[in-house]
């Protein structure tokens, strides 16, 4: 499968739900702003802000890596913190991951 085919949907904070082109390799923050969608990403990957926060449909949650401890211990100072939260730029798009489902969480915009 070449990269070309890769995407993912994000719905923003107002519930509209964008389909966006992906490539392999980047974070999913990555291409939530490259796809010049609200969020935050202060540190800019660095997983040191919780700007990145996403809900990740439960459907695609055991589709990847887990948490990292540097990740759960920034997600405990997210704000509305659900089973399903993640850092997006903790995330790194492949394959496997061709129509993620993510949505911005608040505290992101
Ligand atoms: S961009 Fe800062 S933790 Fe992800």
């Amino acid at each position: 499968m070449s990269d070309d085919d890769l995407y993912i949907y994000v719905t923003d904070r107002e519930g509209h739900k964008q389909k966006v082109d992906a490539l392999s390799g980047w974070r999913i923050m990555e291409i939530i702003r490259d796809n010049e969608l609200p969020i935050k990403a202060e540190c800019g990957g660095c997983c040191s802000c919780a700007t990145c926060h996403v809900y990740v449909a439960p459907q695609w949650l055991d589709k990847i890596p887990p948490p990292g401890e540097e990740e759960v211990e920034m997600l405990d100072e997210a704000f509305e913190v659900e089973d399903n939260s993640r850092l997006s730029c903790q995330i790194l798009m492949h394959s496997d991951l061709k129509g993620l489902e993510v949505t911005l969480a608040p505290g992101t915009e």
